[in-house]
């Protein structure tokens, strides 16, 4: 512990109050097991700030840190794939410099298994051939191609509204939207769990920011009383960390109430819910009863870029005032041209979809058997419970090394005591991939006393 006595003087942050967290006993412990280093107490927000008037002030002690934790698990992070982010992986273990081949893979967010898809690979070869690598251009300026123009179109189509604007990422459709429309005096309320994307965007704004208790209606309508003033409220549609949906209907009933806006992050779930693909508001009935429908083409079309879509006026008031857009380069007409195909594929191949909710169900069933914890998910997004923030990395190199490819999260992605590995599952995965997935994850945390069964 004297190491991180050099640390004390960088404040711990609050512990956030949480859910009951199930406690090992020391009985259930493998005596033989490493304990975990004192230093993985710490995160990054230790390291945030720092006394001094040097800006570099906190460079030595987090590297110092760094050298420590890295080792210890942080490894899990940036481990380089050697293939394609399908179903199985090829993953190079950093700690070790071995290749581990053929991992289960639920890190990736394909989740219609389009990215490798033959169609989407000879499209994204044609556009290479006549496009090259890059659009060279703002949108505004040089870097609008003819697929660019097209795909525009065809999202709007496909989400049924009047207009939309393509983005270089979903983070960047967030944070252009965002501030682009609001300003400095107004107020924006969104769920507590909005993604970082959001927060940033409110930010950004500089508009007055509030956050209401996850998925509760009660709460929103608390946090717009007597504000009198433009305002804008933001959910999600599958909340990215915990896999659950929001209660549409609700929420725009307290929107209505007050003459909020309310705008849809659809990151995880267009493409994938609703009977057309386009979502949780379609699946929901609502779709039409949301201002701003936004999302992003990394996960469900396996691609890249971000989009808003909705009226005809919105959207030209955001071509506008979106800086996050035409302050950066277009996307690439090659990314373009694969996300086209896949947009095709999504709606000539329904079946897909179906697929997907076959898996997720499987896994649902799968995990339970185990009595592995998942949260409240209703979504291919399925979060396995740790809550041991000291030995998530532990138990996930084994995880690792056992041949599963899955993502460790912990404070300050998620809450104190929230760690959890966040599992995607996609119609790709086969019986067999979803079943050798979920014994070797459950064999793992039957050491670790957090399956019941
Ligand atoms: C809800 C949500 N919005 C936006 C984003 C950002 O999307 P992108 O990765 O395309 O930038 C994410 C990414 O994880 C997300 O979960």
């Amino acid at each position: 512990m004297s190491d991180m006595n050099k640390y004390s003087s960088i404040p711990r942050a609050t512990t956030e109050a949480s859910a009951p967290v199930r406690r090992l006993e020391v009985d259930e412990l493998d005596a033989s097991r490493p304990t975990v280093p004192a230093a993985m107490e710490y995160d990054y927000t230790n390291f945030y700030f720092g006394a001094g008037d040097d800006a570099f002030a906190l460079l030595a002690p987090f590297d110092d840190w760094w050298s420590q934790v890295q080792p210890a698990g942080y490894y899990l992070y940036e481990l380089p794939l050697h293939s394609a982010p399908g179903t199985r992986v090829d993953v190079k273990d950093t700690k070790t410099g071995e290749i581990r081949r053929n991992l289960v893979n639920f890190a990736s967010y394909n989740y219609l298994g389009l990215s490798y898809r033959p169609e989407v690979k000879a499209a994204i070869k044609e556009a290479a051939d006549i496009y090259g690598g890059g659009s060279s251009g703002s949108p505004i300026l040089s870097g609008t191609t003819e697929l660019h123009r097209a795909f525009t179109e065809e999202v709007a189509a496909f989400k049924g509204k009047e207009a939309s604007l393509v983005f270089p990422t979903g983070y960047s459709a967030n944070v252009g939207t965002i501030a682009g429309l609001m300003r400095s005096g107004d107020l924006i309320v969104a769920d507590q769990f909005a993604h970082a994307s959001i927060v940033d965007g409110m930010i950004l704004s500089k508009a007055k920011s509030r956050f209401f208790r996850h998925n509760r209606a009660d709460d929103l309508d608390r946090k717009l009383a007597g504000f009198a003033g433009k305002k804008l409220v933001i959910v999600e549609g599958v909340y990215s960390m915990d896999g659950d949906v929001p209660p549409l209907a609700e929420l725009i009933e307290v929107c209505k109430k007050h003459g909020a806006r309310l705008m849809i992050d659809e990151a995880h779930s267009a493409f994938v819910f609703g009977p057309s693909g386009k979502g949780v508001a379609e699946a929901q009935g609502v779709d039409e009863e949301i201002d701003i429908h936004l999302g992003t083409f990394s996960k469900s079309l396996g691609g890249q870029g971000g989009y808003v879509t909705g009226s005809r006026k919105l959207i030209n008031y955001l071509r506008g005032f979106s800086r996050s857009r035409f302050f950066s380069c277009a996307l690439s007409p090659v990314v373009v041209a694969g996300l086209r195909k896949s947009l095709e594929l999504v709606q000539s191949e329904p079946h897909l979809r179906d697929k997907l909710w076959r898996n997720v169900a499987r896994m649902q069933q799968l995990l339970a058997e185990r009595g592995v914890p998942f949260g409240e998910s209703t979504s291919q997004v399925i979060p396995i419970m740790i809550r041991d923030d000291a030995r998530i990395f532990m138990i996930g190199e084994e995880i690792f090394r056992d041949g599963v490819f899955i993502n460790p999260v912990r404070y300050p992605a998620v809450g104190k005591h929230k760690s959890r590995f966040r599992m995607s599952i996609s119609a790709a995965h086969t019986d067999q991939d979803l079943e050798e997935g979920a014994e070797t994850i459950a064999r793992v945390l039957r050491k670790y006393g957090i399956c019941q069964s």
